[in-house]
């Protein structure tokens, strides 16, 4: 288990990382400041290309909310800092309409300094209300990905695909959010909407924080459409488990992109970044 330690010199050395001005490399780290750049750092790149991320925080009994749906402290106080943390780190954050009908959610940064990440609403049948805060004019980008001719409130970007019997293809929904410009995103729920991008193959890493609590009953995590019938087939990732104080995060790499984002920044040819 690593243990992480955000303090104000490493947050800011994420955020330049965010920036493409700094490396996770350079400088002296204690074992914890280097565990919180290994958490962190593969987020905040820039230099390796498009790059989306999962997170989901559930009970120890893998509930992510209760029978009634009460969803808003199943993490604990330093899951909801690191929600936030990755929020600030990446250029836009993903959730289904199903979590932006129920919790009503934000999407800002405010647990940690850092900008905050565009706002975008899977949202197929146009069922978000056009006063639902997450579409609140505040200077970042709001977008909604439809499959209907809904009109929005101005400012907020629509991005109308096709859909086949109510299902937007995962794939077809990266690309057009990464054509707008926006190169790392974090699926931040709820199960329905990452299982279709985990089950598609689209995630760079999925992040799961389990706080020490036990709900009894209420949806479960991640239920994929189509899970696999034998142990031997189960998805096994490369998974690593950091403390985060309240919760413990286990940090799995999905694919090649997420095992080479785990190497020093200085040991890849750099793209992005600056010296
Ligand atoms: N603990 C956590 O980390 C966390 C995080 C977020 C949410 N939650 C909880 O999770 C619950 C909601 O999650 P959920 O899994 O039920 O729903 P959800 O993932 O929030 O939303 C699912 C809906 O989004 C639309 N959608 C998503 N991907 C789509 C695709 N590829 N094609 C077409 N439509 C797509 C569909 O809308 P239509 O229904 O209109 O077809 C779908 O039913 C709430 O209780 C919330 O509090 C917990």
């Amino acid at each position: 288990m690593h243990m992480i330690d955000v303090n104000p010199t490493v947050w800011d050395r994420l955020l330049a990382v965010r920036q493409g001005r700094s490396c996770t490399c350079c400088g002296r780290w204690s074992a914890d400041e280097t565990g919180a750049l290994d958490l962190y750092g593969p987020l905040a790149r820039r230099d390796l290309g498009p790059m989306v991320v999962a997170q989901i925080g559930q009970s120890l009994d893998g509930r992510i909310a209760t029978v009634t749906g009460d969803a808003r402290d199943v993490s604990g106080p330093d899951g909801l800092a690191h929600l936030h943390r990755m929020r600030a780190l990446v250029d836009g954050v993903v959730i289904g309409v199903r979590t932006a009908l129920h919790d009503t959610p934000r999407l800002t940064v405010r647990l940690c300094e850092g900008p905050n990440p565009a706002r975008i609403v899977i949202d197929p049948r146009g069922r978000l209300p056009d006063d639902a805060p997450l579409l609140a004019r505040d200077g970042t980008r709001r977008i909604i990905v439809q499959a209907v001719d809904r009109p929005r409130p101005d400012g907020v970007e629509v991005i109308r695909l096709s859909d086949r019997d109510g299902m937007l293809d995962p794939a077809g929904i990266l690309t057009a959010l990464h054509a707008t410009g926006l190169s790392s995103l974090m699926i931040e729920g709820g199960g329905i909407t990452i299982s279709r991008f985990l089950e598609a193959g689209l995630l760079t890493r999925l992040q799961v924080a389990i706080a020490p609590l036990l709900i009894g009953g209420g949806p479960q995590g991640l239920t994929m459409p189509s899970p696999t019938e034998k142990l031997s087939e189960a998805i096994r990732p490369e998974t690593r488990a950091f403390s985060l104080g309240s919760d413990v995060v286990f940090d799995c790499a999905l694919n090649a992109d997420a095992l080479a984002a785990r190497e020093p920044l200085h040991a890849r040819p750099a793209r992005a970044v600056r010296s």
